[in-house]
C-alpha cells in the first residue's frame, strides 16, 4: 500500500460532467508507484471512504501532467483547497487511452464496480504489518507529499 497526502488541485471538470467527480492530487513527486487505475481509500477530515483512483497523465483527453485523481465513493462535498490522504491498495488495471468520453465514463462504471465490490471483501484487511506501521508513521508524521 502506498500514502499520500497532499492538496486538492483544480482539475478540468470533465469528471464531474461524467458522473464521477475527482480529488486531484499533483503527482509530479510520486515515486514507486506506477502509473495505473487503484482500488483505494480517502481519508477526509478525518473519516474514512472507499475510493478509486488514477495515476497517471490521462491519455483520453490528452492530459500531460501526472496526478493522482481520486473518486471518493458516497462523497459530496467541496474539498478543494483541503488536505486530503489517499491510500493506493491494489492496482486494478492500466491507464489506457479511449476513443470516446463514452467509452471511458463505461470503464469507470466497471472500475467502480470493482472497487466497491474489492472494499466490501475488506480489502484493507489485506494489508501487511509493515505497511500498517509505515502507516501509522505518516499518520503521526504527516509532513511531504509523499509516504510509503
Ligand atoms: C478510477 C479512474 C480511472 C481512470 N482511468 C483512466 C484511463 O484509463 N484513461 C484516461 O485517459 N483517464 C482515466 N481517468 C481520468 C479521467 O480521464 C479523468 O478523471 C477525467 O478526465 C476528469 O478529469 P478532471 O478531474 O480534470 O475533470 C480515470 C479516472 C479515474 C477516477
Amino acid at each position: 500500500m502506498m500514502i499520500i497526502i497532499g492538496k486538492v488541485i483544480h482539475g478540468a471538470q470533465l469528471g464531474r460532467r461524467m458522473g464521477f467527480p475527482t480529488a486531484n492530487l499533483d503527482a509530479t513527486q510520486i515515486k514507486g508507484a506506477d502509473n495505473g487505475v487503484y482500488c483505494s481509500r480517502a481519508v477526509v477530515d478525518g473519516k474514512i471512504y472507499g475510493a478509486m483512483s488514477n495515476l497517471g497523465c490521462r491519455p483520453s483527453v490528452d492530459g500531460n501532467n501526472r496526478l493522482l485523481e481520486t473518486h471518493i465513493f458516497d462523497f459530496h462535498g467541496d474539498i478543494y483547497g483541503k488536505t486530503i490522504e489517499v491510500r493506493l491498495l491494489s492496482k486494478i488495471r492500466d491507464e489506457k487511452r479511449f476513443d470516446s468520453i463514452e467509452e471511458l465514463r463505461r470503464q469507470l462504471e466497471r472500475d467502480a464496480d470493482m472497487c466497491r465490490a474489492a472494499l466490501a471483501d475488506g480489502a484493507p484487511k489485506k494489508e501487511s504489518f509493515v505497511s500498517m506501521i509505515r502507516r501509522a508513521c505518516s499518520t503521526i508524521y504527516p509532513r511531504g507529499k509523499q509516504r510509503m
